[in-house]
């Protein structure tokens, strides 16, 4: 998979970021079923083969861009504008990785000190690559959180565990000393907004 679409700045989500680039989802208003099962879809194709449960996906995107009845009915009926994510309830404002800016351009130095959480790990074919396993992606939520202090909600750090832990879920190798997210695929996903192939491969959607 190569970059096919740009996405808009907007949009601060690097996986919903992946999924427009490579066609599977609007930039613009995307209808809540279909990104739901979009994003699903991929779920039960993961290493793991953990899904994501349907209802929680379409709950999110539903609150997406506000939490009023009024914005709750509009992301109902038109979908969730992913290009007006940015500043909505979900938006962390600087409170998460920051891999990606506010201009929706990538960080690397924060990529840099991402990888910078991660150690050797070996995967089912004996190679050995950098990654990070569940506790190394809480201390670097933990990190995160830490260095956001006085301008964070108490709401970031639970948001956080529906991010990282959930890509790793998704995303993540199963290794020989359990599942782990390859700083490889992060690097793949964030800047070249591409799914791993291995996943990808297995996608019929
Ligand atoms: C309805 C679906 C989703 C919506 C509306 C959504 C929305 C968002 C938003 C607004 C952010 C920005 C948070 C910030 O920068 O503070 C974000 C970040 C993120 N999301 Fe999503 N997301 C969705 C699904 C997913 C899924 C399924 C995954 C994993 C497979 C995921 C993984 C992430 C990650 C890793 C971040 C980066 C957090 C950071 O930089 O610290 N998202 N998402």
């Amino acid at each position: 998979m190569n970059i096919a679409k740009p996405v808009s700045a907007g949009n601060p989500c690097p996986f919903l970021r992946a999924l427009v680039s490579q066609g599977m989802i609007n930039d613009e208003f995307q209808p809540i079923g279909r990104l739901s099962d979009t994003i699903c879809a991929i779920s039960r194709v993961s290493d793991g083969g953990k899904p994501l449960p349907f209802v929680l996906v379409a709950l999110i995107a539903l609150a997406a861009n506000g939490l009023s009845p009024v914005q709750i009915w509009r992301n109902g009926r038109q979908g969730v504008h992913l290009s007006g994510l940015r500043g909505g309830p979900l938006d962390k404002r600087g409170a998460g990785s920051r891999v990606i800016g506010v201009d929706g351009t990538v960080n690397e130095a924060e990529l840099e000190r991402l990888a910078g959480f991660a150690s050797p790990k070996t995967d089912s074919a004996g190679e050995t690559e950098p990654g990070l396993d569940a506790a190394e992606i809480t201390r670097f939520m933990e990190t995160n959180w830490a260095r956001a202090a006085g301008h964070r909600r108490a709401i970031d750090r639970k948001l956080m565990d529906g991010e990282w832990p959930v890509l790793l879920q998704v995303l993540g190798k199963q290794g020989a000393g359990g599942q782990y997210l390859a700083v490889a695929d992060i690097r793949q996903f964030v800047v070249d907004r591409a799914l791993p192939e291995r996943i990808a491969s297995r996608l019929k959607l």
